[in-house]
């Protein structure tokens, strides 16, 4: 099946709680979106998976966790207050405002895209991305400050104090998750292009010897973990190396790891070399000396960076993108969510045959309990058990538990599987312990089809 577009992912997304527009209620605001019940749950799975690979396993990884705002100079230092713009376009006419590059030739040449006038559009002038703020009771230009446009400035920032803390030599990296903020002129495709993001992003020092194969390494990882660990097709994923021309102020080389969206490739995740760039330019700017003592040469070197840098919220679409099925059974068609049992935001969902059977719904109920003290689970007797099942297989729950009036004199209940719809009877005792294998994928599924 084709990939589903991006209006299909947000009805469901809205639908099933787990993406809202932001502030609906006052008509929403381009580029903002508000995480639901389920959406949460969902996307703090994605961002464990990614702390767990890139922090947690790895001995040559910590995280830190930084303010948003920093100290102006960092920006300055950076090149963000000069680089990080847009051209941008404007029309005297209409007032609206465009992309230099989105433009079908030059704004002294063409008529505006929009109210079809000629001689109203403006030349390019620079558009910086970033959000400023004031800091402080009075808002005056000494107190402006920025919201952090990527995360990866205070890794930089705090180079010195990690690797003296934490007593590191070459190659080292440092992590960080959180959001980020910039103010696109053209926000859009759902949670695609935000203006406020969460970004997950790991900066690797290495010494300048080793940057080719460390960037090489590094590709390789996160696209490993792209499809192992996320478990998002290998044939809608490709590798793109930048084109001289498109690569940001502070790379020298830059891939990108691409998914096959309904709007065409795009990015999902950039892996950068940065080299020296960055160190270099705090160093000058702070007159603070950020090396490392390098014990296999005895020298100070500047490291080089290694910087692989994604999109939390990127990464919850593609998830639902990639996940998402539609397949035809004898009477209907169903809508399934395949993704992996350990990022669906319910693993277990408790669903009693009949609700009005009170002792049927207090050991159905009971059930639950047991089964949230090991995995995320819920119950629900809101609808007939065909329903409840089409529910929980369009919010990608694997397993459902169905309690019936056998399961009081057997006391078994039925676990069904979300892919294929096959059953198996398992002891109630042992339901909680199946489940969390099953999930965590120490043990087979070995259903049969009753359905
Ligand atoms: N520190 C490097 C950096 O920020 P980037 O390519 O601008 O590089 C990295 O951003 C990742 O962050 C992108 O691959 C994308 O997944 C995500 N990202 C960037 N801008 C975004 C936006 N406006 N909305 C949602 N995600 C965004």
């Amino acid at each position: 099946m084709p990939a589903p577009n991006f209006d299909v992912i947000a009805s469901l997304a809205k639908r099933r709680g787990f993406v809202f527009p932001s502030s609906e209620i006052y008509g929403g605001m381009a580029g903002f979106w508000d995480y639901g019940p389920l959406g949460v749950e969902l996307k703090n799975n994605v961002k464990t998976a990614w702390w767990r690979h890139m922090v947690q396993l790895r001995d040559d990884v910590v995280g830190i966790d930084a303010a948003i705002i920093m100290n102006p100079r960092v920006w300055e230092a950076s090149g963000h207050v000069v680089g990080f713009s847009d051209p941008m376009v404007d029309c005297r006419s209409c007032k609206l405002r465009f992309r230099e590059d989105d433009l079908k030739g030059k704004p002294s040449e063409i008529a505006c895209p929009n109210c079809g006038n000629r001689g109203t559009l403006t030349e390019a002038r620079q558009f910086n991305l970033m959000f400023a703020t004031h800091v402080g009771p009075v808002a005056e230009s000494s107190s402006v400050a920025y919201l952090r446009p990527e995360t990866a400035q205070a890794m930089f920032v705090q180079f010195d104090n990690v690797a003296t803390s934490m007593r590191r030599k070459l190659p080292f990296g440092i992590a960080q998750m959180g959001r980020s903020f910039r103010n696109e002129i053209t926000p859009g495709n759902f949670i695609f292009r935000l203006r406020e993001f969460e970004q997950m992003e790991m900066e690797f020092f290495v010494h300048p010897r080793d940057e080719d194969e460390w960037f090489g390494r590094w590709v390789e990882t996160r696209h490993r973990w792209w499809t192992d660990v996320l478990g998002i097709d290998a044939d809608r994923l490709r590798l793109r190396p930048h084109e001289a021309n498109e690569l940001s102020h502070y790379s020298k080389q830059t891939t990108d790891i691409e998914y096959e969206y309904p709007i065409g490739w795009s990015e999902l995740e950039g892996v950068a070399d940065r080299t020296d760039f960055d160190l270099r330019a705090h160093a000058a700017g702070s007159g603070k000396r950020l090396e490392i003592f390098d014990e296999a040469t005895g020298e100070h070197v500047v490291p080089y960076v290694i910087e692989p840098a994604m999109g939390v919220d990127r990464a919850v679409l593609t998830v639902l993108v990639d996940g998402y099925a539609e397949e035809k059974l004898a009477k209907e068609t169903r809508v399934v969510l395949r993704i992996r049992p350990d990022l669906a935001p319910v693993k277990a969902a408790v669903l009693p045959l009949l609700r009005n059977r009170p002792e049927l719904v207090e050991r159905a109920r009971r059930l639950t309990t047991d089964l949230k003290h090991v995995v995320a689970a819920m119950y629900d007797d809101t609808a007939s058990i065909g329903k409840l099942y089409r529910r929980q297989d369009e919010i990608g729950t694997p397993f459902c538990v169905t309690v019936d009036p056998e399961s009081l004199d057997d006391g078994a209940a039925t676990i069904r599987e979300r892919d294929s719809m096959t059953q198996e009877r398992v002891s109630l005792d042992l339901i909680p312990q199946r489940v969390a294998d099953l999930v965590a994928g120490r043990s087979a599924w070995e259903g049969v089809r009753r359905e």
